[in-house]
């Protein structure tokens, strides 16, 4: 049984260590009442789960409920269930699931609630699998933010490193229900990728002097009516700048360097809304829209896995070259971390 874990928060390549024990899976309870041990498979490297291994930037280090022990990164993946605690009736040892909110997988194993194990449809790939949930429920939430903001109206919408994992599936909701959305980039290479997969979408590479009077351009006499930014930092005040009177800024990550103060924003004179969306308040959502939001990632995995693109995959004791990866400039997709299925793999995979 293998480990990723750290015991202080650091860089990532510092703080982290792989633990191996002989035994497996983890020593210690098993599966709780209503919970499943899911042996894991695939895991992605996501640009929050280094914000939790190397904290925000001006942000107090959290503190961990025992201060020595050590956390392990991770919050989705996908895997084998290896056995049931009792009054589960599903997933069913064998059964291929992904999971989240699953914090603690960048391990051989962890333990859920089983309602949070999602059953792979038939078809589609692990790696696609362990990419299924985080960003596709990000997009849904960011849906709801963009329709609550518009109030009907249709655009333009502005959004912040298009390139990226997130990005894309936006940009192919964007083509898929007609909305009027403004691509940026922070290069030209990134602009040449993105115009390929969407080239009736505007895109514009901010490396370039005049990127806000192009946006300015595109967006017109409306101008931009909401900006979905995961870049932030010294960009917000940019950013604000290029919104409508009344436009909202949804706030999603912190990419980019740098501060913008709350002050420097026009958010009375112009009557502009700053908003954050969060995965981690997705369990606050009510059962049915939970449920709703499963079924659509299930089925954007099964029609479309190209736009879950792996961006490269390492076993999961070469963490660091995966961490490494998954910062480098220009790539496209997200890095995953693997577990070789073996021999001792107790009830094995359905596959
Ligand atoms: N709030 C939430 O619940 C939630 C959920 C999921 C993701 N996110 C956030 O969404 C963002 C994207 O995540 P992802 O997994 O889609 O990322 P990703 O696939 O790893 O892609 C990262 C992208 O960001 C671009 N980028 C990196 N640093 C930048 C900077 N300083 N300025 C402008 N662009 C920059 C990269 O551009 P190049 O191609 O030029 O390198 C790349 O296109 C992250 O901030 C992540 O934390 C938030």
């Amino acid at each position: 049984m293998r480990t990723v874990e750290h015991t202080r928060q650091g860089e990532a390549a510092q703080v982290l260590t792989l633990r191996e024990e002989p035994r497996r899976p983890a020593p210690g309870p098993g599966p709780g009442p209503g919970e499943v041990l899911v042996r894991l498979l695939v895991r992605p490297v996501h640009p929050g789960d280094l914000v939790g291994v190397e904290g925000m930037p001006g942000q107090p280090e959290q503190e961990s409920e025992q201060q020595s022990a050590a956390r392990i990164p991770g919050v989705e993946g996908m895997g084998v269930v290896e056995s049931v605690g009792t009054g589960v009736h599903a997933p069913r040892p064998g059964q291929r699931v992904a999971v989240f909110p699953a914090p603690g997988t960048w391990s051989d194993f962890v333990v859920v609630p089983a309602a949070l194990a999602v059953p792979v449809p038939d078809g589609v790939s692990d790696e696609t699998a362990a990419l299924m949930l985080v960003n596709p429920l990000t997009l849904r939430m960011l849906y709801r933010a963009l329709e609550d903001a518009l109030r009907g109206r249709t655009g333009p919408v502005l959004q912040t490193a298009a390139g990226s994992s997130v990005g894309r599936l936006v940009s192919a909701a964007a083509d898929r229900h007609g909305l009027e959305l403004i691509n940026l980039v922070r290069s030209t290479s990134g602009a040449g990728k993105v115009r390929t997969l969407h080239p009736s979408q505007p895109v514009i590479a901010t490396c370039d002097d005049d990127w806000q009077g192009q946006v300015r351009r595109h967006a017109g006499a409306r101008g931009v009516q909401v900006v979905l930014d995961s870049v932030g930092g010294a960009m917000t005040l940019e950013l604000s700048g290029l919104l409508a009177d009344g436009g909202t800024l949804v706030s999603y990550g912190q990419l980019g360097s740098g501060t913008t103060p709350l002050e420097a924003l026009p958010l009375v004179a112009r009557g502009l809304t700053v908003r954050g969306v969060s995965i981690l308040h997705w369990m606050s959502r009510t059962a049915e829209e939970r449920a709703q939001d499963v079924a659509f990632a299930q089925d954007l995995a099964r029609s479309t896995p190209d736009l879950l693109q792996v961006a490269g995959s390492y076993d999961l004791a070469d963490f660091k070259a995966a961490v490494e990866h998954a910062r480098r400039p220009g790539k496209s997709g997200t890095v995953l971390l693997t577990t070789p299925l073996t021999a001792d793999s107790g009830q094995g995979a359905a596959r």
